[in-house]
C-alpha cells in the first residue's frame, strides 16, 4: 500500500496548540513555545515510517534486540519560520543534522527568492524532514524541495503546520514523491496569498517582527 500524499494529524494537544497559534492576541513568547511544542508532537508522526534496523543490545542481564536508524536524519527548515518548528524537531532528534534553506516570498510576485543554503556535505543516504509551518501558494516549499533534490536528496517528508488546497495541489504536482504531514488544511488563500483563516505571517509572529 502506498503512503497517502497528505496526512492531517488530529490530536487534542496539537489542536489546542494550533488554536493558540492562530489567536491574533497570542504574544511572541507563547507563539514560540507552542510552535516548538506542536513540532515535537508532530515529529513522532512524521518519523513513523523512517527505516529501522534491528541491533543487538546488552542489558545488564542479557542480550536482546534493539533498534537503530540506519539512515541519518536531516532537518531542513525553510527560513525563517521553519526555524521555530525545527527547534522542536531537534529536541526529539538531538543528533539530526540541519540543512538551512533561506527563502523568502517576494511580496509582489509571490515568487520564492533563495538567499542562503547551508547543507551537510552528503545527504544522499539521509531521511530528510523539510520543515515549513506555512504551505500557501507552495512556491517556497516547491523551490526548497527542488534545491534538496538537486543536492542528491532521495527521501524527503514535508512537515507542515497549516496548508491549503492550492498549495497542496501545486506541491504534489511538482513533487509527487514527497508526502505532506500537516496539522490543518484551511479553506484557501486571500488576495495577498495569505492562508485563511491561517495564523498570519508565521515568521513575523515567531520572531516578533510584526
Ligand atoms: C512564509 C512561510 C513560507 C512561505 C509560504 O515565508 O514561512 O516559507 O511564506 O508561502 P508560499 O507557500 O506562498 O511560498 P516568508 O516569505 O514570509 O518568509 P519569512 O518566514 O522569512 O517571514
Ligand atoms: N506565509 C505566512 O507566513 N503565512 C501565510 O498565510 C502565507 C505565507
Amino acid at each position: 500500500m502506498t503512503a497517502p500524499l497528505v496526512s492531517t494529524l488530529e490530536h487534542p494537544l496539537i489542536a489546542r496548540s494550533l488554536a493558540i497559534l492562530r489567536d491574533a492576541a497570542t504574544d511572541s513568547a507563547t507563539f514560540r513555545a507552542h510552535l516548538r511544542l506542536i513540532a515535537r508532537l508532530m515529529t513522532v508522526a512524521v518519523t513513523q515510517s523512517v527505516p529501522t534496523r534491528v541491533i543487538k543490545v546488552n542489558t545488564p542481564l542479557e542480550e536482546t534486540d534493539g533498534c537503530e536508524l540506519p539512515h541519518p536524519i536531516v532537518v531542513a527548515p525553510i527560513l525563517r519560520a521553519g526555524l521555530g518548528m525545527a527547534e522542536g524537531v531537534l529536541e526529539m532528534i538531538p543528533d539530526a543534522q540541519v540543512a538551512h534553506l533561506g527563502l523568502y516570498r517576494d511580496e509582489k510576485t509571490l515568487e520564492p527568492k533563495v538567499y542562503y543554503q547551508n547543507f551537510p556535505s552528503d545527504f544522499t543516504d539521509s531521511e530528510i524532514l523539510l520543515i515549513d509551518p506555512m504551505l500557501a501558494t507552495g512556491g517556497s516549499s516547491i523551490a526548497a524541495a527542488s534545491l534538496l533534490k538537486a543536492k542528491g536528496a532521495k527521501s524527503i517528508r514535508f512537515l507542515n503546520l497549516v496548508s491549503c488546497p492550492p498549495g497542496i495541489e501545486a506541491f504534489h504536482k511538482a513533487h509527487p514523491d514527497i508526502p505532506i504531514i500537516t496539522a490543518a488544511i484551511d479553506p484557501g488563500l486571500n488576495e495577498q496569498a495569505y492562508i485563511v483563516p491561517g495564523l498570519g505571517d508565521a515568521g513575523d509572529r515567531y520572531f516578533g517582527t510584526v
